[in-house]
């Protein structure tokens, strides 16, 4: 099962990417989380993704490119992967196809979660993250059962970086800009599959589940 999950920010990749993994057992590949756990370790990786992620801007094709094909050569991957997150641009896309005719292997689905633009602000500003495990939360559509600690571990929540009004603006428009030439290019090579984003967590997951359950 090899599936890239797409979206614009705030779509809900990271949501049901946690879904996805956690029930099709195959790695979850978030070109944002490694570039915040780069960061975080205080990495030359992390220094050069920070100063344009904290703008809103995308890291530059070499270097993300770079990191995922190190990531897919891993044996782990052989049973399959979900990216998330990437690509984001047609020359990523390109990368992408390169790589896995390298690695004899191809994309089953480009799974697209669709959502209004208006929407993604409110979701991007509202969201929260717990510190120790990760799972995503949003103060009015996904809350705690306690204010600001997860209810999976306890952790405390805090809000990313760049989840501030400011850079989701830039952040939107830089990803929509990216995102209708790499639709079109996975809608010509019959991969793309959308999904209507705008229903509760519980149902967007269904309709994911329902098409990959085809592959099974
Ligand atoms: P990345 O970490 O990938 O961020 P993003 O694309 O901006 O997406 P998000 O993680 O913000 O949103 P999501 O779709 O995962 O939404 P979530 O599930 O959390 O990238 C960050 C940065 O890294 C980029 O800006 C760039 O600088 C760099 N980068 C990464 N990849 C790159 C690449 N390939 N090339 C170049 N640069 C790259 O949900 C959002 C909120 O909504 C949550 O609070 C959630 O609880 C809530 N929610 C989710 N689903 C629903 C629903 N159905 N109904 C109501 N609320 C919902
Ligand atoms: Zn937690």
């Amino acid at each position: 099962m090899n599936l890239v999950l797409m979206g614009l920010p705030g779509a809900g990749k990271g949501t049901q990417a946690e879904k996805i993994v956690a029930k099709y057992d195959i790695p979850h590949i978030s070109t944002g989380d490694m570039f915040r756990s780069a960061i975080k370790d205080g990495t030359e990786l992390g220094l050069k993704a920070k100063s344009f992620m904290d703008k809103g801007e995308l890291v530059p094709d070499q270097v993300t490119i770079g990191i995922v094909r190190e990531r897919l050569s891993k044996d782990d991957c052989k049973k399959g992967f979900l990216l998330d997150g990437f690509p984001r641009t047609v020359a990523q896309a390109e990368a992408l196809e390169d790589m896995l005719s390298g690695l004899g292997m191809k994309i089953d689905y480009v799974i697209n979660i669709d959502v209004d633009q208006a929407i993604l602000m409110e979701r991007l500003t509202g969201r929260r993250i717990c510190k120790n495990c990760g799972a995503t939360y949003h103060l009015v559509f996904n809350p705690p059962a306690v204010e600001n600690v997860c209810d999976r571990c306890g952790g405390e929540l805090y809000q990313r970086a760049d989840d501030n009004s400011e850079t989701v603006k830039n952040r939107l428009d830089v990803n929509i800009q990216q995102s209708k030439p790499l639709l079109d290019f996975y809608e010509t090579k019959g991969y793309l599959r959308n999904i209507d984003g705008q229903q509760d967590i519980d149902l967007v997951f269904a309709d994911i589940d329902k098409l990959l359950g085809g592959l099974k």
